[in-house]
C-alpha cells in the first residue's frame, strides 16, 4: 500500500479526534497510549496508512445528574443511543475515504455542509456537534439568570431577561418538526439572538455564535414529557440551562465579535 494524503498529519491539534494507526507490526492502537503511538508513528517509516476517527464524549456530569428534570432513562436512550447512533454513523461513514480526514468537529460540520449541497456525512458530525453543545448547556442546578456583561446584553438585545425567556419559549414551541433553538451571538450584526433550525443544520453553518442551545427532537422530552413539549421546554428555562456555561461560551465569543465601542489608539 502507498501513502496516502491521510499520512500526513496523523496528529491534528484535536482532542476531539482520535487516531488510530494500522502499523506493519500490527500494533493494537488501544492497547497503547496515543504518545507512544505517535513516536511508534515518526520513528516507523513502515506505517502505512492513518484511520483517524472520533470518540464519544460523555456530557460533564453523571447521567442521573439532571434528574428529577431530565431522567437517567431518557439521558441513557438520547445520550447513550442516539448520539451514540450519530457518532458511530459518522465514523462508519469517515472509514471508507480519507477526504475527510483531521478536521476539528466543527470544521467538519463546515466542510460536509458544502455550501448547501451536503455531503453523507454532514447529518451525523452535525448531530454530534449539536448533542455534545447541547449537553454542555445544561448543568444539575442550573436555571435562574445569567449575571454581569451576559444579562446585561440580554437586557440590551431583548429588553428584558422576561422578554428573552418569552422569545426563546415561543421559538421552541413554534418550531416544526425536528430541530433546535439557540441563544447566539450574531457576528456582524453584534447582538445577541434567538433562532430555530431544522434537523441537524446549526447556527455555526452562518458563522453565528452559539451561546445556548435547547434540542426539540422528540427523543430529547417523550420519555419523560410525552408530547407536553411546554413542560420540557419550562423546565429547560427553569431548572437546566446552564448560565455558568453560557457566559463562558460569551467571554469566548467576546474574542471574536467587539460588543463595546472600539477603542481607537491614540499615538
Ligand atoms: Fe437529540
Amino acid at each position: 500500500m502507498g501513502w496516502s494524503a491521510s499520512c500526513i498529519n496523523p496528529f491534528p491539534a484535536s482532542s476531539h479526534l482520535l487516531v488510530a494507526i494500522n502499523m506493519s507490526k500490527h500494533l493494537k492502537s488501544s492497547q497503547i497510549p496515543l504518545r507512544k503511538q505517535k513516536r511508534a508513528w515518526l520513528g516507523n517509516e513502515k506505517a502505512r496508512c492513518v484511520l483517524a476517527y472520533y470518540g464519544l464524549q460523555k456530557p460533564p456530569y453523571e447521567l442521573d445528574a439532571l434528574e428529577p428534570y431530565m431522567s437517567r432513562k431518557t439521558l441513557e436512550m438520547h445520550w447513550g443511543k442516539h448520539h451514540r447512533g450519530y457518532l458511530e454513523g459518522l465514523n462508519k461513514q469517515l472509514a471508507k475515504s480519507d477526504v475527510l480526514y483531521g478536521y476539528t468537529m466543527e470544521e467538519l460540520v463546515k466542510v460536509t455542509y458544502n455550501s448547501g449541497n451536503p455531503f453523507p456525512e454532514f447529518n451525523n458530525a452535525a448531530q454530534v456537534w449539536n448533542h455534545d453543545f447541547f449537553w454542555e448547556s445544561m448543568q444539575p442546578g442550573g436555571g435562574n439568570e445569567p449575571i454581569l456583561g451576559l444579562l446585561q446584553q440580554i437586557e440590551m438585545d431583548f429588553g428584558s431577561f422576561t422578554n428573552f425567556k418569552e422569545k426563546f419559549i415561543e421559538a421552541a414551541l413554534s418550531l416544526l418538526g425536528s430541530g433546535w433553538v439557540w441563544l447566539v451571538l450574531k457576528r456582524n450584526e453584534k447582538r445577541l439572538e434567538v433562532v430555530k433550525t431544522s434537523n441537524a443544520i446549526s447556527p455555526l453553518l452562518w458563522d453565528d455564535i452559539p451561546i445556548i442551545s435547547l434540542d426539540m427532537w422528540e427523543h430529547a422530552y417523550y420519555l419523560d414529557y410525552k408530547n407536553e413539549k411546554g413542560k420540557y421546554v419550562d423546565v429547560f428555562m427553569n431548572h437546566l440551562v446552564s448560565w455558568n456555561m453560557a457566559m463562558l461560551r460569551m467571554a469566548r465569543a467576546q474574542s471574536f465579535v467587539n460588543l463595546a465601542e472600539p477603542k481607537i489608539p491614540v499615538a
